[in-house]
């Protein structure tokens, strides 16, 4: 099981996956992963097993270049693979790229999916908020959680005393 960069070539496969894992909520399609592949700040990851991509994710580089952000565009695993460390092989990656930038991370979860509250929990990511009516058709709503960067967490605490 290895990670690696996704390129236009894996797009049909993560759409197979999304149908799969987002069926209610407007499964982004093959064009949709093509498109987003190019875009400059947008970066693709995957895990792949005997050659089968079985867990895609991709984050957004956002705000100004002195005071950066990422946001979690989307992540999935293979149902059949679940519960087999593959999200956490993404999510390390993800959090270390942050981490790199000294930037915090934000995403949106549907209420109610646990498994993945759970990840993101287990990652440090607190919930913020919620957004209304957020995934459309359901119309289900959705926490947004932020993981704070490095710099945030370290700011945070009192200085020792000498
Ligand atoms: C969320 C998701 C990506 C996790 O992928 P995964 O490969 O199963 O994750 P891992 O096996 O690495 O587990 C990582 C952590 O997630 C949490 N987790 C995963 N499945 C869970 C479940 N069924 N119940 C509770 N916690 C769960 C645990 O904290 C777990 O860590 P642990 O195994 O040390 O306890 C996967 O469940 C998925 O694809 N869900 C559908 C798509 C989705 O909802 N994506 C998120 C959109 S915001």
């Amino acid at each position: 099981m290895y990670l690696r960069e996704l390129v236009r070539e894996d797009a049909a496969r993560c759409a197979e996956l999304e149908e799969q894992l987002f069926s209610g909520d407007t499964p982004w399609s093959k064009e949709n992963f093509e498109l987003e592949f190019q875009q400059p700040y947008n970066f693709y990851l995957g895990v792949e097993e005997d050659g089968l991509l079985v867990g895609y994710a991709g984050i957004g580089l956002r705000g100004h270049v002195d005071d950066p952000e990422f946001e979690i565009l989307t992540i999935g695993t293979d149902p059949k693979y679940q519960r087999r460390g593959i999200g956490r092989m993404m999510m390390d990656n993800i959090c270390y790229i942050a981490d790199l930038k000294k930037a915090p991370l934000f995403l949106e979860v549907r209420v109610g999916n646990e498994p993945a509250i759970e990840m993101y929990k287990a990652y440090g990511f607190k919930h913020l908020g919620i957004r209304r009516n957020y995934y459309q058709p359901s119309g289900a709503d959705a926490h947004t959680m932020k993981r704070d960067s490095v710099t945030d967490t370290n700011s945070d605490k009192t200085p020792e005393q000498p």
